[in-house]
C-alpha cells in the first residue's frame, strides 16, 4: 500500500512525463516541417520513450494499490527558433525531469517506502543517461556551428545517433 503522499507525487511525476512526450512530439513534427529528417525521428523516438516512463509510474501505482490519474496536457509550444534552441529546451526539461525524480527518491526515503524508493532507480539511471546524451547533442551542433549549411551536417549527426540507439535497443533485447 502507498501513502497518499507518496502516490499524490507520483501522478505528478506522470503529468511530467506525458508532457515530455507531447512535447517532444509536438517538436518532432517541427523538425519534419524544417526537412530536419534525422532530428525527427530522434524526437519522435524520444516522445515514445517518455510515454513509456509514463507508463512505467502508472502500472507501479497500480501495483501497490494505488490509483493512478490520466493527466491532463497543456500544449506544447509549436514553434522553435532554431534547432540549436530545440535541443536546448529539451535539455532544460530533462534537468526539470531529473530534479523531479530526486525529490520523489527524498520523499520516499522520507515515508521510509523502500519498495517506491527500489522503483524509482531506473529512473535516476535513465535521466543520467538522457542528460549525458542531450548534452553530447549540444556539444555537436556548437563544433558544427549553426549558420543555414550546418543545418545539414547537424541533421546526419542526429541519423547517426538514431542508428546507434538502435543498435543498441536490438542488442538489449537479444539480451
Ligand atoms: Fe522521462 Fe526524459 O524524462
Amino acid at each position: 500500500m502507498i501513502s497518499n503522499k507518496m502516490e499524490k507525487a507520483l501522478n505528478n511525476q506522470i503529468a511530467l512525463e506525458g508532457y515530455a512526450s507531447f512535447l517532444y512530439l509536438s517538436m518532432a513534427s517541427w523538425c519534419d516541417v524544417q526537412g530536419l529528417d534525422g532530428c525527427a525521428q530522434f524526437m519522435y523516438r524520444q516522445s515514445e520513450e517518455e510515454r513509456g516512463h509514463m507508463l512505467r509510474i502508472f502500472n507501479y501505482i497500480s501495483e501497490v494499490d494505488g490509483h493512478d490519474l490520466t493527466p491532463a496536457i497543456k500544449q506544447p509550444p509549436h514553434q522553435f527558433k532554431s534547432i540549436q534552441d530545440l535541443f536546448r529546451q529539451v535539455y532544460s526539461h530533462e534537468q526539470k525531469v531529473t530534479k523531479s525524480i530526486h525529490e520523489l527518491v527524498a520523499l520516499s526515503l522520507n515515508e521510509k517506502d523502500h519498495t517506491t524508493y527500489n522503483f524509482l532507480q531506473w529512473y535516476i539511471e535513465e535521466q543520467r543517461e538522457e542528460e549525458a546524451l542531450m548534452r553530447t547533442i549540444l556539444d555537436k551542433i556548437k563544433i558544427i556551428g549553426d549558420g543555414p549549411q550546418s543545418l545539414y551536417f547537424i541533421d546526419k549527426e542526429l541519423e547517426k545517433i538514431n542508428k546507434a540507439e538502435l543498435a543498441a535497443e536490438a542488442k538489449e533485447e537479444e539480451a
